[in-house]
């Protein structure tokens, strides 16, 4: 059968196959190349099929019954093939009372190459010779059993395949045969289907600038992520970059605006991302666009504490007044600290912000390895190290902070030791080192660790002269993880953390 044949008959087998074919279409086809849209499935009832009107002319034969014809699976409908090509389909009583033979369809049996699905090609004829491709059938297994299991062809085109590209893909080519399986064509076979032209479908398959994981993005705006074993089955397509527009705030950033674009000249938002310092180098350091908000933030009080936060997500940022001011003076509303607080990404534990009893389950592994390379530093400077106190549970401290009560009374121990839920020792993030006493800081050792902890992520987190910031007494020994940015920040700045993340410490 030639394709000029195949288009010829194209309108009247397409009407059929919506007709007749149930057409499944998943979101996903087993293939692994997704289907641009949904899709109904419409009913498989044999129904009379519209009866195209021949053209008025002088000349035209009145048509008239050229025969009747049966599909080997279908047992129920006899199709009369009338001779102006139109096809009805009768009850097998209609049939028997017209009186006249029937016999089965030309059929041929055909398959693509890249699918397990078998389709029957058949031709319900209405002159001699007729050869042209009528209808469209994707048989089940059953309908391939009844028809007793001919032999298939393997083709290159499927009649009423459909013929698409992704405008995220530019050159790679699909192809969608009747029963809604995509599949990309290789190079050879888009050659061997006749090079048809391909429809461009909006969406496709995306990532972001600094991550190599694939997004499928449909015509409709939805959107998956897809392992690599599924975008391998899907061919291994073209990937676009989501276009993105990169950002910050006066005291924030930066975040990546992200639109999965999923229709002609598409610029709407679809996704903000908190870039790590990590994904923003990834991303090739982009200059970033000075924004007075980010889509999705509001800004904050917590019921501890005045100060005004940024917030997006649940990412919280301490914001001056003439920040919030130049941001639009917007509503602050008042929330309760989430239990762990953090701020900036730090968690933040003190006297107004409390761990759950439950928290915490040892030293954190990125403090224990800072450590380690201070202690071996420190040594080399000739000042050894050694934690003597590192995490302590919610009961241990319950019992620490007893004791000391017992020790010193009721004021000075509240200077000195946390209630149990409050001390940082529960968050395996701090440590004490060396000796419990003032005057340790006036040591080679103290003194060592006050110049140089930073550089190894740790700040003596309750400095002289700051009690009446961090509620507790001088505690030269007692050191908290931060990482080397933020506590090299706090030193040169000699700030606390309840100063940078703009917390008060009271019961
Ligand atoms: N000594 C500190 C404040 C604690 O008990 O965690
Ligand atoms: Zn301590």
């Amino acid at each position: 059968m030639s394709r000029s044949s195949v288009l010829r008959t194209l309108a009247i087998a397409t009407a059929m196959v919506v007709a007749l074919a149930v057409v499944p279409q998943t979101a996903v086809a087993e293939d692994g190349v997704p289907s641009p849209s949904p899709s109904i499935s419409p009913a498989a009832t044999p129904t009379a099929l519209p009866t195209p009107t021949p053209a008025p002319t002088a000349t035209a034969p009145t048509p008239s019954v050229y025969g009747y014809f049966t599909l080997p699976w279908v047992t129920g409908a006899v199709y009369q093939s009338w001779t102006d090509g139109t096809v009805r389909s009768l009850s097998r009583a209609q049939w028997q009372k017209t009186g006249a033979s029937s016999r089965v369809a030309p059929i041929r049996y055909v398959k693509a190459a890249w699918s397990s699905s078998r389709y029957a090609l058949v031709t319900f004829p209405h002159r001699a010779d007729d050869r042209a491709v009528d209808r469209v059938v994707t048989l089940t297994t059953a309908q391939y059993a009844s028809a007793g299991k001919p032999r298939v062809t393997t083709v290159a085109e499927v009649p009423t395949s459909t013929y698409f590209r992704y405008a995220s893909s530019g050159s790679d080519r699909y192809v969608r045969t009747p029963d809604g399986k995509g599949h990309k064509l290789t190079a050879r076979e888009y050659a061997a289907a006749g090079k048809p032209a391909a429809k461009t479908v909006y969406g496709g398959y995306y990532r972001l600038k600094w991550s190599k994981s694939v997004s499928f993005v449909a015509p409709d705006g939805s959107r998956r992520a897809l392992s690599s074993a599924q975008y391998k089955n899907a061919g291994s397509p073209r990937v676009a970059v989501a276009p993105t527009v990169y950002v910050k705030t006066r005291w924030s950033g930066p975040y990546a605006l992200v639109t999965w674009p999923h229709k002609k000249n598409d610029s709407a938002v679809d996704q903000v991302v908190r870039l790590s310092s990590a994904q923003y180098t990834a991303a090739g350091s982009p200059r970033l666009a000075l924004r007075p908000r980010i889509p999705g933030d509001s800004f904050v009080r917590l019921d501890v504490g005045r100060q005004i936060f940024h917030r997006f997500r649940g990412y919280l940022t301490p914001v001056t007044a003439t920040q919030w001011r130049a941001a639009g003076s917007p509503r602050v509303t008042t929330v309760a600290p989430a239990t762990p607080t953090y701020i900036r990404g730090i968690l933040i534990v003190n006297k107004s912000l409390p761990l759950p009893s439950t928290f915490g389950n040892g030293l954190r592994p990125e403090l224990t390895s800072a450590f380690a390379k201070m202690k071996a530093a420190a040594r080399k400077a000739g000042v050894p190290l050694r934690i003597i106190s590192g995490f302590r549970s919610y009961a241990s401290q319950k019992s620490v902070y007893a004791a000391k009560v017992r020790q010193y009374g009721f004021a000075t121990a509240q200077l000195r030791s946390a209630r149990p839920g409050h001390s940082e020792h529960q968050s395996g993030l701090a440590i004490d080192v060396n000796s419990i006493s003032q005057s340790w800081g006036d040591t080679a050792a103290g003194k060592w660790v006050a110049r140089n902890a930073h550089t190894y992520g740790f700040i003596v987190r309750y400095p002289r002269g700051k009690t009446g910031v961090t509620g507790y007494a001088y505690e030269p020994w007692h050191l908290r993880y931060v990482g080397v940015e933020v506590a090299s920040h706090l030193y040169a700045k000699k700030l606390t953390l309840e100063e940078y993340l703009g917390v008060p410490s009271v019961y």
